[in-house]
């Protein structure tokens, strides 16, 4: 299934080297992150090393090279909640799913990362679940919430 899609995606490019960040950008909107072997794939497509495709690829932010957790947290790290306790809240969620800011867990059941502004600053701090935003978060609203989410509880 990955690799026709792959292919598909491929098929749409004249295998320049110029089209290298499309390429990735394309392959990454379908597979959701740039699995080692699509790299691979694209290099040769393109005609250049394996070791120059993997740098860009790290190079930009905006690539990943691993795939999301089912659950992707996203802490805000703005003005408004860094003040009321966005480093403290970020703190305790690593510490209760074990992982840290910008990983994915090893089962794919979490990715943990932070943006500039999640655009709710009156309910700061918040965090976002997948695209359900949780305002006015406290230690104790994050112990609440993420125990619902290992035991499927909750709506997010
Ligand atoms: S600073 Fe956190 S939502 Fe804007």
């Amino acid at each position: 299934m990955e690799e026709i899609l792959f292919e598909e995606i491929l098929s749409s490019y004249r295998g320049d080297r110029s089209e290298l960040v499309p390429i990735l950008q394309d392959v990454q909107a379908n597979l959701g992150y740039l699995p080692e072997k699509a790299m691979l794939n694209i290099a040769r497509f393109i005609g250049v090393p394996e070791s120059h495709v993997y740098s860009v690829a790290s190079f930009y932010a905006q690539f990943r090279l691993m795939p999301l957790g089912k659950k992707r947290v996203t802490i805000c790290r703005g003005t408004a909640c860094h003040i009321r306790g966005a480093p403290q809240i970020l703190g305790e969620i690593e510490g209760i799913i074990g992982i840290n800011e910008g990983e994915t867990s090893e089962d794919l059941e979490y990715t943990l990362e932070s943006v500039a502004c999640i655009g709710c600053c009156a309910l700061a701090p918040c965090l976002k679940i997948n695209t359900d935003v949780h305002g006015e978060m406290t230690i104790e609203k994050v112990k609440e919430l993420f125990p619902a989410l290992e035991k499927g509880e909750s709506d997010v």
